[in-house]
């Protein structure tokens, strides 16, 4: 099962990521959760904040390892490198263990202007090919509100596509935009996530959903928590502290193992 996160600032991504890695976990299989955000913090979602997050080093900035897969120096452009490196063993090296979940955190890339071909986007892309393509665990990729780091040749191997999307129009319409991108490159399941919603918003917002991005189902929804929320501020898990989350979560990936069979 391979499960991509994605969405506009701030709707939940990462909060989903880490509590659908703890859950699968909890269900008796092996997890590889993928930090794939700049601005990475799947870490705190799935174990609370801790000292080990703080000395994580993202794989895009380990120049040496770049330079050894690839045969160039990070941030050279035009130069010769490799375009297939060698990565397949690069879970077990790289991947840090959390509760028994195996994390791997791939930081950001300098953006050129016109979409980077350089070596460490080069061998992130590889990374990521190969972890949906040839791994055989659950793996849960945490992205930006974007989907640069897939590409055609990946999009094929992604099971389901989880958009979140939060009440109101604007992260929808990031949505729809998310929507187009991912189908353009060949991804088919897509579906919605609504999260944060308040009493009387669900059925409001499942029909801007369906009227605004018809082909992208809503396959589970959460409500706001003020649990979720203190966990955030507490540096804990909301999987640790909020039993109606958890409860969400579960539905959620109930839905998704129907929309995979
Ligand atoms: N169901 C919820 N109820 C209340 N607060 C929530 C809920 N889900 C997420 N939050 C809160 O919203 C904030 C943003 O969540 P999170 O970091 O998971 O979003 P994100 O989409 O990953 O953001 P970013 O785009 O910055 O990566 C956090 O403070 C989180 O605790
Ligand atoms: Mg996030």
């Amino acid at each position: 099962m391979k499960i991509a996160i994605t969405g506009k600032g701030g709707v939940g991504k990462t909060t989903i990521a880490g509590a659908l890695a703890r859950l699968y976990k909890d269900k008796g299989y092996k997890v590889l959760a993928v930090d794939a955000d700049p601005d990475a913090n799947l870490a705190s979602a799935i174990a609370g904040v801790s000292k080990i997050q703080q000395e994580i080093v993202p794989i895009s900035q380990m120049k040496k390892l770049i330079e050894e897969r690839t045969g160039a120096k990070p941030g050279t452009v035009g130069s010769f490198f490799r375009i297939n490196p060698k990565v397949d063993d690069l879970p077990e090296k790289l991947g840090i263990e959390l509760l028994g979940i195996k994390l791997l955190v791939l930081g950001g890339v300098e953006k050129g202007g016109s979409g980077c071909i350089c070596p460490e986007s080069t061998l992130l892309r590889s990374l990521i090919k190969s972890l949906l393509v040839e791994r055989d665990e659950v793996v849960i990729m945490d992205m930006e509100a974007g989907i640069e780091h897939l590409g055609r040749g990946t999009a094929e191997s992604v099971d389901v596509f989880v958009i979140v999307v939060e009440p109101g129009l604007r992260s929808l319409e990031t949505a729809k935009s998310i929507n187009k991108l991912a189908k353009d490159i060949g991804i088919e399941k897509i579906f919605l996530v609504l999260n944060k919603v308040r009493k009387g918003e669900k059925r409001c917002m499942e029909e801007k959903a369906r009227s605004i991005i018809p082909n992208a189902p809503v396959i589970g929804w959460i409500n706001e928590s003020q649990k979720v929320r203190l966990a955030d501020i507490e540096g804990k898990s909301s999987y640790d502290l909020d039993k109606i989350f958890v409860e969400k979560i579960n539905s959620l990936k109930e839905e998704l193992g129907k929309a995979v069979s």
